[in-house]
């Protein structure tokens, strides 16, 4: 039998007297771009910090190929595959950009002698290879973000989760970042789950959506059919369609 890439089974979290999580069933097959959409405090990055084992949940199951990944640490599910940006920029401060990656190449998926042309090569995929050398703190807030997907990248993974890519970008650096993705899912064979507020493009690059509220998912479906869906005007986007604003909306 062929397992979905990603299942996500009855998941449940509470933080103290906080139900945050509520029984999240997620399907997401190899190659799909899913986008998880939702207000804030609706409990995406938690979502995303459950599924890569930066803290337990309370139920449920989370299964990659069909393994559980239950009681597993972010480090080993990294070994697996599944990598994760941050939706505040986390650079190892006080290392280079090339460095930066080199972290990210050192976990087990990676069999390569030269890791360091691996890592200037990811530099140049993200358009980060004129700053290799370039303290990571000194970055702007767009090659950050290009240099935390480069650092994922360095993992090998085949299922990238980027918490909020965009959030702090202006539209230029939306446009490219957003063409980044794409490329990287095409060339790289990667399947992608994506948190972001910034609909138009979200709705863009997508193949399927699950939205969230209030930790419950409420609809799911492609991003044609989100966009109408009146849970979803109701609890976040409200009645302008985001898949009609045009380029300067
Ligand atoms: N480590 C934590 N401890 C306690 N409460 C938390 C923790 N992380 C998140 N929360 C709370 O859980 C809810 C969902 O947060 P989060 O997953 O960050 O939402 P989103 O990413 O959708 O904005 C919020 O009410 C938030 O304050
Ligand atoms: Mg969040």
């Amino acid at each position: 039998m062929t397992h979905a890439l990603l299942e996500v089974k009855h998941l449940d979290k509470h933080f103290g007297g906080l139900h945050v999580l509520k029984d999240i069933n997620i399907t997401v097959q190899e190659g799909e771009i899913v986008g998880v959409l939702g207000p804030n405090g609706a409990g995406k990055t938690t979502l995303f910090n459950l599924l890569t084992g930066f803290i337990p949940a309370d139920e449920g199951q989370v299964l990659l190929r069909g393994k559980s990944l239950r009681e597993m640490r972010s480090n080993d599910i990294v070994g697996l595959g599944v990598a994760r940006t941050f939706q505040l920029c986390r650079p190892f401060v006080g290392l280079t950009v090339l460095e930066n990656v080199l972290v990210g190449s050192l976990g087990p998926r990676v069999k390569t002698d030269d890791i360091g042309a691996r890592a200037m090569h990811l530099l140049d995929q993200v358009g980060l290879a004129g700053k290799a050398h370039t303290a990571s703190e000194l970055l702007s807030y767009g090659d950050l973000r290009r240099l935390e997907i480069a650092r994922a990248l360095a993992t090998d993974p085949e299922l990238l989760l980027l918490d909020e890519p965009f959030a702090g970008l202006g539209s230029s650096e939306i446009e490219a970042l957003s063409e980044l993705i794409r490329k990287l899912h095409r060339e790289q064979k990667l399947t992608i789950m994506l948190i972001e507020h910034k609909l138009r493009e979200f709705m863009q690059l997508v193949s399927r959506v699950v939205a969230i509220d209030f930790g419950e998912v409420i609809a799911e479906g492609v991003p044609a059919d989100i966009v109408n869906n009146p849970r979803v005007i109701e609890a976040y986007i409200g009645r302008q369609n985001p898949l009609e604003q045009t380029q300067h909306a």
